[in-house]
C-alpha cells in the first residue's frame, strides 16, 4: 500500500466517515444501486415533513434499518480506526455520518454522531427522550417481507406515540433541513488538524461534504479513501481508491509502526 503520509503521535487526526464504511458489514449505502426505498426518495423518508405527512411510512423504513443494523457487525475498517485512535489518543476525532453505531461497537470511543442515532428517539413535542428498542416493542407484526404493517394500523395506532403527552416518538436522527449534532466542536477541530482522513462517504450531502476543504484550509494534510472518487475528490491530496475494510487496515498498520 503507497502512502506518502507519515503520522506522529504529535499529529491531531480528524476523520469523517460515510456509509461506505459500513459498506462491507452488509449495510447499503445511500446512493448506490438506484437510492430508492420502495419507490421513495431517500429524502422522501427523512424529512421532518415527511414525519408530519406520514408518520407510519417514516417508521416503517427506520424499523427496518434498526432491525437490519441489530444483525451487522463493525467491518476491519471500523476496527482498524479504532486502534489509531489508541494510538493517537486525545489527538484523535473521528466523525460520523453514519446513525448505526458501528464505530461505538467496535470500541471507539471520540466518535461524534453528527447525524444522530438509530438506537436513540425522542418526542417530538415533548423530546422526552426514549429507546429505538422501547419504540419498537410496541409495533405491530409486520405482514410482508419489506416490513410494512397492515394499513389499517396506519395512523390509528399509532404505536409509536409519546407515553407522557400527544406528540409523536421519531428517530434521534438528522433529517435533511434539521442542523446536524456537534458543529460547534467539529470547526473547531477542524481549525486545529494537521491530518484529515475521509472514508467511504459521496462528499454530496452538507455540511459534511465541506469539512473536507474546511481542513485544509487550515493547513492539514487531506486523505481520502473510496471506492468511488467522491464529488469534492479534487480537495483529496492522498487518495486510495478501493473498499475501506481492505485499505485502511493496512494503511493504519504502516502509519502507527
Ligand atoms: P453515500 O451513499 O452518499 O456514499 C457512500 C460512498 O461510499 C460512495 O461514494 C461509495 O462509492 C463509497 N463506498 C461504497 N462501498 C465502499 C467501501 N466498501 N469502502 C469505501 N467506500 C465505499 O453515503 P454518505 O456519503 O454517507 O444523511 O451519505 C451522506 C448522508 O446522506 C448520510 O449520512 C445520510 C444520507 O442521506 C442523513 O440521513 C441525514
Amino acid at each position: 500500500m503507497k502512502t506518502t503520509t507519515l503520522i506522529n503521535k504529535e499529529d491531531k487526526l480528524v476523520v469523517l466517515t460515510g456509509a461506505g464504511i459500513s459498506a462491507e458489514s452488509g449495510i447499503k449505502t445511500f446512493r448506490d444501486s438506484d437510492g430508492l426505498w420502495e419507490n421513495h426518495s431517500i429524502e422522501d423518508v427523512a424529512t421532518p415533513s415527511a414525519f408530519t405527512r406520514d408518520p407510519s411510512l417514516v417508521w416503517d423504513f427506520y424499523a427496518a434499518r434498526y432491525n437490519q443494523i441489530l444483525e451487522v457487525k463493525p467491518n476491519p475498517g471500523h476496527y482498524a480506526l479504532k486502534q489509531l485512535e489508541d494510538h493517537l489518543g486525545d489527538n484523535f476525532l473521528l466523525i460520523t455520518q453514519n446513525i448505526d453505531g458501528l464505530h461505538r461497537l467496535a470500541g471507539s470511543k471520540n466518535v461524534l454522531e453528527m447525524h444522530g442515532s438509530i438506537d436513540k428517539c425522542y418526542c417530538n413535542k415533548c423530546e422526552k427522550t426514549i429507546s429505538t428498542a422501547d419504540v419498537i416493542a410496541h409495533r405491530p407484526a409486520s405482514n410482508s417481507k419489506t416490513e410494512r404493517y397492515p394499513s389499517i394500523l396506519k395512523n390509528k395506532h399509532q404505536w409509536f406515540k409519546c407515553s407522557k403527552c400527544s406528540g409523536l416518538n421519531r428517530p434521534d436522527i438528522i433529517w435533511f433541513g434539521e442542523i446536524p449534532y456537534h458543529l460547534d466542536e467539529i470547526i473547531a477541530r477542524l481549525r486545529e488538524c494537521t491530518i484529515f482522513l475521509v472514508a467511504g462517504t459521496s462528499g454530496v450531502v452538507y455540511p459534511a461534504a465541506q469539512f473536507l476543504l474546511m481542513a485544509k484550509q487550515h493547513g492539514a494534510k487531506t486523505i481520502g479513501i473510496n471506492l468511488d472518487a467522491p464529488m469534492n475528490v479534487d480537495f483529496i491530496e492522498e487518495f486510495h481508491q478501493g473498499k475501506s475494510g481492505d485499505i485502511l487496515p493496512s494503511l493504519v498498520k504502516k502509519w502507527i509502526e
